[in-house]
């Protein structure tokens, strides 16, 4: 820390010019000290890779890639292994410095969440490992898809899913999100199809199916990222733009026409966008997230193209993500609060400055109901509902709950109430400055705060109970939304028999209050009620794909049903992989007696989902 304050107050004396700042993140990167993390069985305190030459070949027909990891590393000088987490890997060999020097290796066997321990012996001498690998059927990252699974129907497609601990189902790696690196990559697909990475990609297809990539800014391996497809690109301004196949990228343009927009006043609120590019790429409807933030270049589900730009939120949140998670990123997935709550808070200030406080407050009520639901779904976890986790021996994916998302940005938008705007924005501009291309735990992160927030302002506040404590803490602030208040009136009077349908569905209402709306119907509502007004507001046939999902839900849970939605339900699960989506309506059906039914039309469904939304569902189903 002194040391730092000394650097710190030279630059001042000496102007800050670039070797001054090239020589003080010199300083800091090799101090750089590594918190434990148990998801990896990486030692990066001993040796630890600083760069990551990929050259691999992308084989559609085996469904597997195949290739060398060439890593430049740094180590202590006695140090004699390296270690890299690998699952689901076929090591071939392991070379030294250069291609031809054949090193020892061995494969320590781990378990079935964290994969193997890759260990690897190391000469005095040795400045970096060449790892020859191919991927299995068992790759978890990976999703080959047929060409009908496709837009365009024509051509196979392949994506990758990293987040949390995925990476290393493709890539030897030392996968801690701690470890950032750079990378650059040669990518070898058919010559028909189009690659690109989380890094600088080109705009058109090669005329070889040779494809080469740099990322220069050290990121965390789980936001390395692959996508492989008949792709075309589009640009929205000179540094944002979309990648789409030929029959969306008219409609993906449209529909993400705001986002130079947002990352205008995304850098108002919190400095620089540091990544030069941003784009977006919509993949197939098997993709299991609704977005991931891969740097420069979000994977998005096709699903948030709704022709209207209503669920654009998304686009808000991975874009910041830019700044909370890819800039300054969760040491360990214990820390994945500071990941997903900073930036949905920053998600709805982006919100809030683009489209205006209602649709904030709007976006900000909804999420106080899925914290709701999420603290029901936990009752019986009380310590899954704290921020910081302790998630030693299970799989990360169980900590990625509303939790991290909505009490966090429940804690920050409580702080912002407590410190005042002005206050809160300072400090998280000097935030992400101070702790830009690191990462952070939350011991970190509270420490931060109260040396630069909660001491200088001489403000008290119980973040102690927020970050360690299960529940929500009694000074939460209540968020409201005008436009939803009068969305709960209308279901009061639905409910009192004081409104026709008619009238329900002639309400000017925005795709959040149909939202709100809908998931608010209470449960005295009778399927023939249902009946009715489907009948005129018509949301068994809607295109929006939120409106389906939520309106699903209701539907099993009243136990309304006919051919036409049955039908429009299995259509939906089995062309859709969203996992918050299709586990939703799973789930409505498990606990509305229709456990059966939701079994048969998931074996149909499965074959067509990605791994991270098999996992779920299959512990959801019993199977
Ligand atoms: N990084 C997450 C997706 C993720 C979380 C992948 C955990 C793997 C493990 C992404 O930023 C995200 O939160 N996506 C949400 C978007 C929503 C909150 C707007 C999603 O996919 O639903
Ligand atoms: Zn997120």
């Amino acid at each position: 820390m002194k040391k730092t304050l000394t650097i710190l107050s030279l630059m001042v004396l000496f102007g800050c010019s670039d070797i001054n700042k090239k020589q003080s993140k010199k300083t800091t990167a090799k101090k750089t000290i590594y918190a434990v993390d148990n998801h990896s069985f990486a030692k990066p305190n001993e040796a630890v890779a600083k760069h990551l030459n990929l050259n691999i070949k992308v084989d559609f027909n085996k469904k597997i890639i195949s290739g060398k990891a060439t890593y430049k590393i740094e180590k202590k000088a006695t140090v004699t292994k390296i270690h890299f987490d690998i699952k689901a890997l076929v090591i071939h060999k392991v070379t030294i410095n250069n291609y031809k020097d054949e090193t020892d290796f061995n494969i320590v066997e781990g378990d079935e969440i964290h994969g193997d321990d890759l260990t690897i012996t190391l000469p005095k001498n040795a400045s970096a490992v060449t790892i020859f690998y191919e991927t299995t059927s068992k790759t978890e990252a990976l999703q080959f898809l047929k060409p009908e699974q496709t837009a365009g129907k024509e051509d196979p497609f392949l994506f990758t899913q990293g987040q949390a601990i995925l990476t290393r189902t493709w890539i030897p790696i030392q996968d801690s999100p701690q470890i950032r690196l750079t990378y650059d990559a040669t990518v070898e697909v058919p010559y028909n199809l189009m690659a690109i990475m989380s890094a600088k990609n080109g705009k058109q297809k090669s005329q070889n199916g040779m494809y080469y990539f740099t990322m220069k800014q050290a990121i965390s391996p789980y936001l390395i990222a692959l996508a492989v497809g008949d792709l075309e690109y589009k640009p929205l301004s000179s540094r944002t733009g979309v990648y789409a196949e030929k029959v969306t990228i008219d409609a993906a343009a449209f529909e993400f026409e705001d986002v130079e927009k947002m990352i205008v006043r995304a850098e108002m609120l919190y400095g620089k966008y540091h990544w030069e590019q941003y784009d977006i790429v919509v993949l197939p409807p098997s993709f299991p997230f609704g977005g991931m933030e891969n740097p420069r270049l979000t994977f998005a589900t096709p699903t948030i193209i709704a022709g209207d730009k209503s669920l654009t939120t998304l686009v808000a949140h991975e874009l910041a993500h830019s700044w909370s998670g890819n800039l300054v990123t969760n040491a360990t997935w214990n820390d994945f609060w500071l990941n997903e709550g900073f930036t949905v808070y920053f998600e709805r200030r982006i919100m809030e400055a683009v489209y205006g406080k209602e649709y904030a407050d709007m976006l900000a009520v909804i999420g106080r109901q899925d914290l709701d639901e999420g603290l029901e779904g936990l009752k019986h976890t009380p310590n899954d509902t704290k921020l910081k986790l302790n998630l030693d021996g299970r799989n990360p994916d169980d900590g990625m709950t509303d939790i991290a998302y909505e009490k966090g940005f429940l804690f920050l938008k409580t702080l912002e109430e407590k410190v005042g705007r002005p206050n809160m924005d300072l400090f998280l501009k000097a935030y992400f400055k101070e702790f830009a291309f690191s990462t952070i735990t939350t011991e970190k992160f509270l420490n931060y705060l109260n040396a630069n927030l909660l001491t200088p302002n001489k403000i008290t506040f119980n973040v102690e109970e927020w970050v360690y404590s299960p529940g929500i803490p009694a000074n939460q602030i209540k968020i409201t939304s005008t436009k939803l208040d009068v969305v709960m009136q209308v279901i009061e009077k639905w409910e009192k028999g004081n409104i026709m349908v008619e009238e329900i569905c002639d309400q000017d209402w925005t795709i959040q209050q149909k939202i709100h709306f809908i998931r608010n119907i209470p449960a005295t509502i009778s399927a023939r009620q249902l009946e009715s007004l489907d009948a005129h507001c018509e949301f068994t046939n809607t295109t929006n794909s939120y409106i389906a999902m939520v309106w699903f839900e209701q539907v099993i849970k009243h136990n309304y049903h006919n051919k036409h939605i049955d039908k429009k339900i299995e259509d939906f699960l089995t062309t859709v992989g969203r996992r918050w989506y299709v586990s939703t309506i799973y789930n409505a059906l498990k606990n509305n007696g229709k456990l059966n039914y939701a079994r048969r039309i998931y074996k149909k469904a499965r074959k067509n989902y990605h791994s991270v939304t098999t996992n779920t569902i299959d512990n959801m189903l019993g199977l």
